[in-house]
């Protein structure tokens, strides 16, 4: 009877994730959509414990998953909204290295009471097949390259490890040979009978290649390709728990996992997409930043809040450009009330959202939403991009990389072909920062050199605060 219960429940989580994967691709739904897969996974964890042989397992299980729900919870109650992407790669390298964790686990199994002889290594009951023993060594190799990839990006996140492109010469060579290499000599050991230590050998050096792929595989990669990066290995996470599945014939992981691996790599395609970026470009070519140098600009004309209020005042259509700053500054309450003012004044007010601004797929909507903006006045990039020109204002809160020029007129740029927000079109373009700085690609940005182009130094929210004290005196 509990038999036929099992693949019940467990289709009936399946069909949770599917229907919360479905709502978290709107904000109004995704926050139901979270608790809807929560839910699913709290079915999968109860039906799991519940076939796990005999229980004596559980006090290790229990133990790991309470350890595991307070370091969750601590963290996620402390990061701020700028840390999310470090927290998204440390997750993501965190279900990588389980599910590596999972497949050595299996190995182990097979080998304990076998460390004499010759033996076959899917003879065994915990791999049992060929294919099993092959699932197994897809999740090491794929769980161990997100695992180390994802600690390199969050460390590129987090500024540890600077953005720029680090290259060496025959790189790819080199990463397709560790990780060829380790899948072939995973099947050889599934298919030929072998003494334990020489099957130990091959699988920790299957553990340790895969390791180093996922260093010199990400580190290459520059900065302003980091959004792919963390979605493709978001998706490789969920390979690697399918193919743990897999081997562990659980038929919710390996639905879990796929749901993940397809979800992760449609996000990529559209990140590239937004980048105009081939996944191969990123992965194999490289682009990051040549430049990081500040000088060079002779143009700067450099205002204040006061003048900015004067110059808002008379403005028929403007056009608020957040970036990354706007969330550094948490200033996304303070744009809400200048929008606010300057409609009561009869402007017609906009956000232009670029879909890669920010640290994270969606920053931007997110915290829009947050300060309560109305959702038909965040214009996605293709749409807005042809009214720049009947633009009187645009003001760009904390952005960069997604306004940069060179994106469209120099070649040598490492961010040409990425589409931008055409904001130099705008009749004037008031950008708020706090230095001539470069944003995360490290390139200089000729739109501040640009005669239509007025700088206000400072922090976003206190320029704010201050534009919106001025404006309110003059009314
Ligand atoms: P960036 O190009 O990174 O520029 C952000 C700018 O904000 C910086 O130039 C900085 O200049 C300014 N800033 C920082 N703190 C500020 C504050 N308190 N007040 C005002 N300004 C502040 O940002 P962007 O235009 O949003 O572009 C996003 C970049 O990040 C792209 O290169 C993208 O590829 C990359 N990226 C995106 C994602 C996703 S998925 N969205 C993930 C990872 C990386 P100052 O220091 O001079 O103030």
């Amino acid at each position: 009877m509990f038999d036929m219960i099992i693949p019940l429940l467990y289709l009936f989580s399946a069909i949770l994730f599917i229907l919360g994967i479905r709502r978290l691709s709107k904000v109004r739904t995704a926050n139901s959509g979270n608790s809807l897969a929560a839910a699913g996974m709290a079915v999968a964890i109860v039906v799991t414990m519940a076939i796990v042989s005999g229980g004596a397992a559980w006090p290790y299980i229990i133990g790991g998953m309470i350890v595991g729900s307070i370091i969750g919870m601590v963290s996620a109650n402390r990061v701020e909204m700028t840390q999310m992407p470090e927290m998204v790669a440390l997750f993501n390298g965190f279900g990588g290295g389980a599910s590596a964790l999972v497949s050595l686990a299996l190995f182990f199994a097979a080998f304990d009471g076998h460390k004499s002889g010759d033996f076959l290594m899917t003879d065994f009951a915990d791999i049992g097949t060929v294919s099993s023993g092959i699932s197994a060594i897809l999740g090491l190799v794929v769980g161990a390259i997100t695992f180390s990839g994802s600690m390199i990006a969050f460390l590129k996140l987090n500024g540890t490890i600077k953005g720029n492109a680090f290259q060496f010469p025959g790189r790819n060579a080199f990463n397709a040979l560790l990780t060829v290499g380790p899948i072939v000599a995973g099947i050889i050991l599934c298919v030929t009978p072998m003494p334990f230590a020489t099957a130990m050998t091959i699988m920790l050096a299957i553990a340790a290649a895969t390791l180093i792929v996922g260093v010199t595989a990400t580190l290459p990669i520059g900065g302003a390709d980091m959004p792919v990066v963390i979605s493709l290995l978001n998706s490789l996470s969920g390979v690697a728990a399918a193919m743990a599945g897999f081997a562990v014939k659980n038929p919710v992981l390996i639905i879990a996992g796929s749901l993940v691996g397809a979800s992760g790599l449609i996000l990529t395609m559209i990140m590239c997409k937004s980048m105009n970026r081939t996944l191969g470009g990123v992965l194999f070519k490289s682009f990051g930043s040549t430049s990081s140098s500040n000088d060079g600009y002779t143009n700067i004309t450099e205002s204040s809040p006061e003048e900015l209020a004067m110059l808002l005042e008379d403005a028929e259509r403007v056009v608020f450009v957040p970036g990354y700053g706007l969330a550094v500054a948490q200033a996304q309450h303070a744009t809400r009330e200048l929008a606010d003012l300057l409609q009561a004044n009869g402007t017609e007010v906009r956000y232009a959202i670029h879909p890669v601004a920010g640290r994270m797929p969606g920053h931007m909507n997110v915290l829009l939403a947050e300060a309560d903006v109305p959702y038909e006045q965040l214009i996605e990039m293709d749409e807005i991009n042809s009214e720049f020109k009947t633009t009187d204002i645009s003001i760009v809160l904390g952005a960069n990389d997604v306004i940069n020029p060179a994106a469209i007129n120099d070649e040598s740029s490492p961010i040409y072909g990425m589409p931008i927000l055409n904001v130099h079109e705008s009749r004037s373009v008031v950008v708020v920062k706090r230095s001539l700085s470069p944003g995360f690609a490290g390139i200089p940005n000729a739109l501040f050199d640009g005669d239509n182009t007025i700088m206000v130094f400072g922090d976003a929210k206190k320029v704010l605060t201050e534009t919106i004290a001025e404006f309110k005196e003059n009314l």
